[in-house]
């Protein structure tokens, strides 16, 4: 039987990531007790006052068909909330609820590109990106992130890359894998390359409240002179420790949601009015975890640098946000997925190989900041003796 093109273009794209992680699941089914730093999820549950929210809500008949835009409580709720945080106002018909940033992605991807036209996006990048671009039919276009910059996006980088077909400027900060927030001053030259390209910027922002204390969050969406050319998307998943109710938004130019609204309607018909009122309660108040997190793994983040600090060639890289941590193993000779595997088979301690985020992190490891300070104390005992053995100097 015929299958549409996309299909193909996706079919890559997925499970070979995940290879070591899917290893790690099995070998765990089969009894073996592994520390598993592959995925990030909030490490606490969430919080019990928005699950009696939903709850509540459903009770009392909240269950019904809801619109493409959002429920009005929950599109007023982020209004407020945006135009508090980025100083400017955001009004009702600037803001699209969808479910998550991923599906919010997808959708502003669908609204903005097509086959023939190309997106600029950092590398490495979180593993999703590349198909979110491709069901559209438009071209990856990579731009590398560098340590020496702290993986930040140079505006020099991204002019040497554009072309008459680049339509859109993909930003991530926080960033994952790498844990880099920009700067205001390169949103600013990042901006400016937009603007005399005409771009549009998409930033994805779902790692906002999880900065680590002393740093400063910066967004597109702060410069009044990118307001018509910029469309940032995030979620409660991190924020409020709650993945699993898919409850998502995107705030852009008012004409760019209008845009959007068909399609939303298409796809979706809706979303779910109890999750957009326990979603309302979520994003009207600071969150209750969010700042519990961020000292947490940020204080985990340290324990990995302290611990492998000048060990057998290894070098850590600081996050400054988010859920995880970077390990350069090049001095081992090996890939990423090399190091992991064995890491895996020998030492059974699973992480994610750099290469799953882009050929950028190639002989790089990320590690979860997710689990307990033990178990990340013990998995990085065994990192450092797995790099040890393979360098023939264990001790
Ligand atoms: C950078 C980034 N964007 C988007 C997502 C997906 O977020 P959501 O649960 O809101 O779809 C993740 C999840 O790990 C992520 O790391």
């Amino acid at each position: 039987m015929r299958y549409a093109s996309v299909t193909d273009r996706l079919a890559d794209l997925g499970g070979a990531k995940w290879a070591v992680h899917a290893r790690a699941r099995a070998m765990k089914a089969a009894g073996d007790e592994i520390i598993e730093l592959t995925i990030g999820e909030p490490d606490v549950p969430t919080p019990d006052q928005f699950m009696q929210a939903a709850a509540r809500s459903m009770q009392s008949g909240r269950t019904g068909y809801s619109n493409g835009r959002g429920e009005p409580g929950v599109v007023a709720a982020l209004a407020a909330r945006y135009t508090a945080r980025r100083g400017r106002v955001i009004g009702p018909d600037q803001i699209m609820c969808l479910p998550g940033t991923q599906t919010t992605l997808y959708a502003i991807l669908r609204t903005l590109v097509e086959a023939g036209d190309e997106v600029l996006l950092g590398d490495p990048m979180y593993a999703t990106y590349e198909g979110l671009i491709a069901q559209t039919g438009a071209r990856t276009v990579p731009i590398p992130l560098r340590p020496e910059h702290g993986f930040r996006m140079q505006a020099a980088d991204v002019v040497a890359r554009i072309t008459p077909r680049t339509r859109v400027l993909f930003l991530n900060t926080p960033h994952n894998p790498t844990g880099a927030v920009l700067r205001a001053a390169d949103i600013r030259a990042l901006g400016d390359v937009a603007k005399a390209h005409d771009l549009w910027i998409v930033s994805d922002e779902v790692y906002e409240d999880l900065v680590f204390p002393g740093v400063t969050f910066t967004s597109p969406l702060d410069f009044a002179d990118l307001a018509d050319r910029t469309v940032a998307a995030s979620s409660i998943s991190k924020s409020h420790a709650a993945p699993g109710f898919r409850s998502g938004w995107c705030v852009g130019p008012a004409e760019f949601c209008a845009r959007l609204l068909p399609l939303s309607e298409t796809m979706l018909f809706g979303s779910q009015p109890f999750i957009a009122d326990m979603t309302e309660l979520a994003v009207s108040e600071p969150s209750p975890v969010a700042a519990g997190m961020a000292d947490r793994f940020s204080r985990r983040a340290d324990l990995i640098a302290r611990q492998l600090a000048g060990v057998n060639g290894l070098y850590v890289h600081r996050p400054e946000a988010g859920m995880f941590a970077l390990v350069d193993v090049r001095a081992t000779g090996l890939s990423g997925e090399v190091f992991a595997l064995g890491l895996l088979d020998c030492q059974k301690v699973a992480v994610m190989p750099g290469e799953s985020f882009g050929a950028g992190l190639g002989g790089w490891l990320r590690l979860s900041l997710t689990q307990p300070d033990d178990r990340i104390t013990e998995a990085t005992t065994r990192i450092a003796a797995h790099a040890a053995g393979l360098l023939g100097n264990a001790a």
